[in-house]
C-alpha cells in the first residue's frame, strides 16, 4: 500500500523516480508525485491518478534537480486527490515527506501541531510528519527525525529531504518495508527491491525502527533512540528482466505462463528420488522439534491462504500431521490456545501483509517453531521467522496472485513430503510415486498453457454473466475459493466459491440459467459426490462447466468441459488452478478492466 521511492546520485532523478514508480505501482495507483532538488529550490510535481498521468504532467512542465523522492498512493486518510498526493511538505514548504503506512495518532499529533501555529493543507496522515520534522529541525536533518518519530504511533515507513540539510535523504521504518539500494557513488531508498534491480542488486534490508541516512558521503543507520547501528549488505539474485513483461499483455497472464518454471525451480534442488527423500537443508537444524510437533498452524490471507487450505490435506495426508489453517486478519483477535509443540506456517508472498506479521507476533514465545513460506528475501516474515523456505517464483508483479501460488503449493508439498518421512508415517514407496507425479506436474501444467483456446472461448461466451458459483471438494474446495476470488478481484464480477457438499445447505437456492457453475472435479475420492453435487445444480436448471480428467463419465451431466491431464489426487491443483486464473484473465481483459491494477486493491497489504 503505497510505494516510496528516493534516489541520491550522479543519474537525473526525475527519470530514476519516475521509471522506479512505474515499477512500484503494483502497490498503489490512485495519485503519485515526486520532489527533485536543486540548489535551495524543491520542485513538485503530483497527480491525481497513475503513474503515466505523472509523466504526462512531467512532460508537459519538465522540472529537474539532483536528488529526490517518489510516491505513488493507495489512499487510506483522504480521498485520492492532488492535494493529497504525496510529497507532503511543512508550513515553510522546506521539507517534503513521502510516506506508506497510517500514523494512528496523527489527529492529537495534528491538533498540537495546530495550537504550535502549524498550517495544514492536506486531509492526509502524512503531512503531520513533514510538521512534526519541522518542529524538531534545527540544522540536521536525520536529529529532526529522530525525534518526530519519538512521538509517532502507528505503522510507517518514510523517507524525507529538505534543502535546508541539503545533499541527503532521511528514511525511517516501523512497519511497512524499506530497503536501501547501493549502486556506484549512487544510493536509493525505497519500498521493495523491484525499482532499484535496473540499477543495482546490492542492498540492506532496514528493520523496524531504524533510520537509514543517504548522503554524498555515504550511508548511516540509526536506531529510533539515535545510536549509531552496522548493517549488512545482501547481494541479491533477481534480475531487471524478471519484473518485465517480455511480450505479454500483462504481467498477470506473463505469471501464469511462468508456473510450469517457477515449480520445476522450487522442486529442482529437492527431490531425492533415489532414497525418497526430499532435501530441505533450511529445516534440518530444526528436525528433532519439527518431527515432535502436535500440531501446525497455518496462518495467512487471501490467496496465500486458499494455498494454506491444500497444505493442510498435504500435511494431514502426507505427514500425519493434525493441521489448522487460519485467516491472519481473524486469528489475531482470538483467544487462541497454542502450545510450545505447535507448528506455525506463516504463509505470505510478500512477507509484508500486516495481518500476518501481528498474528505471527501475537503468539512470540507461546508457540513452537516459526517456519515462513515467502517469496521475498529479506522480508519482515522472513527476518521474524526461526525458518524460513523461500519460494522460487522471482518477483510477482501482477496484483492478482498466481505464480506465488504455484510456488507455495510446491514447497507445501515438499514440506509435507519432508515432514512425512521425517515423522516416519510416510513409507519410501509411496513418497517415491508422489516425487515422480511431482516431477511431471511441470510438463502437464504447459500441456494446459499450450492447450488455452479452449478457456479463452468459454470466458468469451462467459463474459456477460454478473454472477459465478466456483465449486469444489477436498483438495479442489480451495481450488474453486482461488478461482472465485481470481475472477472477483480483477474482473468485479461476483463470484462465490464453495464447498460442493455445502450447496444444499443454502447456495443452492442462488441456482439459475444466470449463475454459471464451474465445477472443479478430477478423478478423485470425492469425484461422485461431486457428481451429485452438479446434478443438483443441473436439477435447477443451472449451467455447469466441469474442469475435470475425467470427461467420459461427466459427457451426459455438464454444458462445457475444461479438461486437464490426470495425475495424483493430491496434485492436481497444479493443474486445475490453471484454466481457472486463465479463465478469470480472459474475462477481465475483455471488459477492458485494468487486469494488474485492479481498482481498490495494493499488491502488498500493509495496513490493517
Ligand atoms: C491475491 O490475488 C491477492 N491479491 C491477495 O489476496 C493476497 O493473496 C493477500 O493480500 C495476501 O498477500 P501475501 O501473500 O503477500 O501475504
Amino acid at each position: 500500500m503505497c510505494g516510496i521511492i528516493g534516489y541520491l546520485g550522479p543519474k537525473s532523478p526525475v527519470n530514476v523516480l519516475l521509471e522506479g514508480l512505474k515499477k512500484l505501482e503494483y502497490r498503489g495507483y490512485d495519485s503519485a508525485g515526486l520532489a527533485v532538488v536543486k540548489g535551495k529550490e524543491i520542485y513538485l510535481c503530483r497527480v491525481k491518478g497513475k503513474i503515466k498521468d505523472l509523466e504526462a504532467n512531467l512532460r508537459a512542465n519538465p522540472i529537474d534537480g539532483h536528488y529526490g523522492l517518489g510516491h505513488t498512493r493507495w489512499a487510506t486518510h483522504g480521498r485520492p486527490s492532488e492535494i493529497n498526493a504525496h510529497p507532503h511538505r511543512d508550513c515553510e514548504g522546506n521539507i517534503v515527506v513521502v510516506h506508506n503506512g497510517i500514523i494512528e495518532n496523527y489527529l492529537s499529533l495534528k491538533e498540537r501541531l495546530i495550537k504550535n501555529g502549524h498550517v495544514f493543507k492536506t486531509e492526509t496522515d502524512t503531512e503531520v510528519i513533514a510538521h512534526l520534522i519541522e518542529e524538531n529541525f534545527s540544522g540536521s536533518l536525520e536529529e529532526a527525525v529522530i525525534c518526530a518519530v519519538q512521538s509517532m504511533e502507528g505503522s510507517f515507513a518514510f523517507a524525507c529531504l529538505s534543502p535546508l540539510d541539503p545533499e541527503k535523504i532521511v528514511g525511517a521504518r516501523s512497519g511497512p518495508p524499506l530497503i536501501v539500494g547501493i549502486g556506484e557513488e549512487e544510493y536509493f531508498l525505497a519500498s521493495d527491491v523491484i525499482p532499484i534491480l535496473d540499477h543495482t542488486r546490492r542492498v540492506v534490508f532496514m528493520a523496524d525502527q531504524e533510520i537509514a541516512i543517504l548522503s554524498r558521503d555515504g550511508l548511516k543507520f540509526f536506531d529510533f533512540s539515535g545510536q549509531p547501528i552496522s548493517k549488512v549488505s545482501t547481494e541479491l539474485n533477481w534480475s531487471p528482466l524478471m519484473v518485465e513483461k517480455r511480450g505479454f499483455k500483462h504481467f498477470m497472464l506473463k505469471e501464469i505462463y511462468e508456473q510450469p518454471q517457477v515449480v520445476r525451480e522450487t522442486l529442482s534442488e529437492a527431490l531425492s528420488l533415489d532414497f525418497g527423500e526430499v532435501n530441505l537443508p533450511e529445516l534440518e537444524a530444526a528436525k528433532d522439534r519439527l518431527k515432535e510437533c502436535r500440531q501446525a498452524v497455518i496462518i495467512a490471507c487471501g490467496t496465500s491462504y486458499h494455498a494454506g487450505l491444500i497444505g493442510q490435506i498435504m500435511l494431514e495426508s502426507l505427514a500425519a500431521l493434525p493441521t489448522r489453517v487460519e485467516y491472519a486478519s481473524e486469528f489475531r483477535y482470538r483467544d487462541i490456545l497454542i502450545s510450545p509443540e505447535d507448528l506455525i506456517i506463516a504463509i505470505s508472498q510478500s512477507g509484508e501483509t500486516a495481518d500476518t506479521l501481528a498474528a505471527i507476533r501475537g503468539l512470540k514465545g507461546k508457540s513452537g517453531p516459526l517456519l515462513a513460506i515467502c517469496n521475498v528475501p529479506g522480508s519482515s516474515l522472513v527476518r521474524e521467522a526461526e525458518l524460513t523456505l523461500l519460494t522460487q517464483a522471482g518477483p510477482e508483479v501482477g496484483v492478482a496472485a498466481t505464480k506465488t501460488f504455484s510456488a507455495q503449493i510446491a514447497t507445501l508439498t515438499l514440506l509435507a513430503l519432508w515432514l512425512g518421512r521425517a515423522r516416519g508415517g510416510l513409507e519410501k514407496e509411496k513418497a517415491i510415486e508422489i516425487m515422480l507425479e511431482l516431477q511431471r506436474i511441470p510438463h502437464r501444467m504447459e500441456q494446459i498453457l499450450n492447450n488455452k483456446e479452449r478457456v479463452e472461448n468459454l470466458a468469451y461466451r462467459f463474459s456477460s454473466y454478473s454472477h459465478f458459483l466456483y465449486l469444489g471438494r477436498w483438495i479442489s474446495y480451495p481450488v474453486a475459493l482461488e478461482g472465485a476470488l481470481k475472477l472477483k478481484e480483477i474482473s468485479y464480477i461476483h463470484a462465490e466459491g464453495y464447498a460442493g457438499g455445502e450447496m444444499k445447505h443454502g447456495p443452492i437456492a442462488l441456482i439459475d440459467e444466470k449463475m454459471p457453475t464451474l465445477a472443479v472435479i478430477p478423478k478423485d475420492r470425492v469425484f461422485e459426490k461431486m457428481l451429485s453435487n452438479i446434478n443438483e445444480i443441473k436439477a435447477r436448471d443451472g449451467i455447469v462447466i466441469a474442469l475435470t480428467d475425467n470427461q467420459a463419465e461427466l459427457e451426459n451431466h455438464v454444458d462445457y468441459f475444461l479438461p486437464i491431464p490426470s495425475t495424483h489426487p493430491l496434485l492436481s491443483p497444479f493443474l486445475t488452478v490453471l484454466p481457472l486464473q486463465l479463465f478469470a484473465y480472459t474475462i477481465a481483459y475483455r471488459l477492458g478492466a485494468d487486469v494488474d491494477q485492479p481498482r481498490n486493491l495494493a499488491k502488498s497489504v500493509t495496513v490493517e
